[in-house]
C-alpha cells in the first residue's frame, strides 16, 4: 500500500513541484487547492510528467466544516504538507486582514482537522523572512527570529508559533517547518513553473519577463547597501531541490526519525548572490543584455541573507544540486516556453 499524503496548495509553484517528487517516490497524493492563484491545468501537466493524475479537491480551507469533512475522508493520510497561502508581500501590506485571515484561518482549520482525525505528520512551508534582518551570517536555525516587515511574513512567523504551541499540547503530532530562502527555476520538462499573476514582485520572474519583452525594464532597488557591489544579497535555491527536501521531510516523519516533535530546517544553498550577480549570470547564460536601471531602495528589503544548511544536510540528508547558472537557465527556459506562441 502506498502512503497517502495530503498537499494543500498543491497546484501552486512549489506545491506542484513537490507533488511530482512525491508521486515519483511512490506516494499517493491528494491535492487540496482553491485555485485562487493557480489553475487546474497544472493537474494535467503533473499527469503528463508522472503518468499519474493526482486526486484533486477544490476547497477553500477557510471553511472549517468543509475542511473537517475532507480530512475525515482521508484520515488514512500519513502527513499533510501545507503550501496553501497567499504570498505577495506588497499586497499583504495593502490588505493585512486578508492575509491574516487567509493564511491563518486555513492553517488553524487544517491543524484542527488533522488532529481530529489523528493524522500525525505536518510539514509547513515557511520562509527566511522570519529571520528579519539577521545579526550575523550565515543564518542558522538557531538565529533569532524577528517580526517580519510584512503581514505576509508575519503570517509565517505566527504560523510557526501556532504549530509550536499545538505540538506542546498534542503528544502525537510531529511537524517540520521548512524555511525557504529564494526559490527560483522550474521543472526540467518545461511543463510547470512559476506563474506570477500580474506584475511579478520577485527578482527572477521580473528579469525573465523583461528579457522576453513583457516588461520594459528591470528596476534594481538600490545599490547603496553595505555589500560588495551595493545590491542586496540573497540565497537562491532551485525549486526542484526544494521539492525534494519535502519528500525527505515526509520520510523523516513517517519513519519516526525526528529528534524532537517540531523541527525546523533552512532550505537554501548556503551561497549568497547580489542582484547584480544575478543580472550578470543571466546575461552570460542567455548571451544577451538585460535592460535595467538602478532606482531607490524597496521598503523592507534586507541587505544580506544567506543560509547555513549544515543542519538540513546532516539531519535530512538533503543537499542542493544546481549551480546558479543552471537555476537561471531553468527559469529562462520556462519563461521562453510560456511565451512560445509558435
Ligand atoms: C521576497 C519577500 C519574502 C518572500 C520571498 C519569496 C520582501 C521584503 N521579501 O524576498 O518575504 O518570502 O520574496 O516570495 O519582499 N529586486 C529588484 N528588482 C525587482 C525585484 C527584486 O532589484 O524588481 C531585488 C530586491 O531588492 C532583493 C532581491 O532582488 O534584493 C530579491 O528580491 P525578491 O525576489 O523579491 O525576494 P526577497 O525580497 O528576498
Amino acid at each position: 500500500m502506498k502512503n497517502k499524503i495530503i498537499v494543500t496548495g498543491g497546484c501552486g509553484y512549489i506545491g506542484s513541484h513537490t507533488v511530482i517528487e512525491l508521486i515519483e517516490n511512490n506516494y499517493t497524493v491528494i491535492i487540496l487547492d482553491d485555485l485562487s492563484n493557480s489553475t487546474e491545468e497544472t493537474l494535467h501537466r503533473i499527469e503528463k510528467i508522472t503518468n499519474v493524475k493526482p486526486s484533486f479537491i477544490n476547497i477553500d480551507l477557510k471553511d472549517e466544516l468543509k475542511t473537517k469533512k475532507v480530512f475525515k475522508e482521508h484520515k488514512d493520510a500519513k502527513a499533510v504538507i501545507n503550501f496553501a497561502a497567499h504570498k505577495a508581500v506588497g499586497e499583504s501590506v495593502q490588505k493585512p486582514l486578508m492575509y491574516y485571515k487567509n493564511n491563518l484561518y486555513s492553517l488553524i482549520n487544517t491543524l484542527t482537522a488533522l488532529t481530529e482525525n489523528t493524522i500525525n505528520g505536518f510539514i509547513f512551508s515557511s520562509s527566511a523572512t522570519v529571520y528579519g534582518t539577521p545579526k550575523s551570517l550565515p543564518i542558522t536555525e538557531q538565529s533569532k527570529t524577528q517580526r517580519p516587515f510584512s503581514p505576509y511574513g508575519n503570517t509565517k512567523k505566527i504560523a510557526e508559533e501556532i504549530i509550536d504551541d499545538l505540538i506542546k499540547s498534542e503528544t502525537n503530532l510531529s511537524a517540520i517547518s521548512l524555511r525557504y530562502f529564494n526559490p527560483i527555476g522550474a521543472h526540467e520538462s518545461g511543463l510547470i513553473g512559476e506563474l506570477p499573476s500580474g506584475i511579478p514582485n520577485n527578482l527572477m520572474p521580473y528579469i525573465t519577463q523583461t528579457a522576453v519583452g513583457i516588461r520594459e525594464k528591470l528596476m534594481v532597488y538600490g545599490n547603496d547597501y553595505p555589500t560588495k557591489d551595493g545590491t542586496p544579497i540573497r540565497d537562491y535555491i532551485h525549486v526542484v531541490d526544494l521539492a525534494k527536501a519535502h519528500v525527505l521531510a515526509v520520510e523523516r516523519i513517517i519513519k519516526n526519525q525526528q529528534e524532537k516533535p517540531f523541527e525546523i530546517f533552512n532550505l537554501g544553498t548556503g551561497n549568497g548572490f547580489s542582484v547584480l550577480d544575478i543580472i550578470n549570470s543571466f546575461e552570460e547564460v542567455t548571451n544577451s543584455k538585460l535592460n535595467y536601471e538602478i532606482t531607490d531602495r524597496r521598503a523592507g528589503d534586507v541587505p544580506k541573507l544567506f543560509a547555513s544548511i549544515d543542519l538540513v544536510k546532516n539531519k535530512l540528508g538533503w543537499k542542493p544540486s544546481k549551480s546558479l547558472n543552471e537555476m537561471i537557465k531553468s527559469s529562462w527556459d520556462w519563461e521562453r516556453k510560456l511565451n512560445d506562441k509558435s
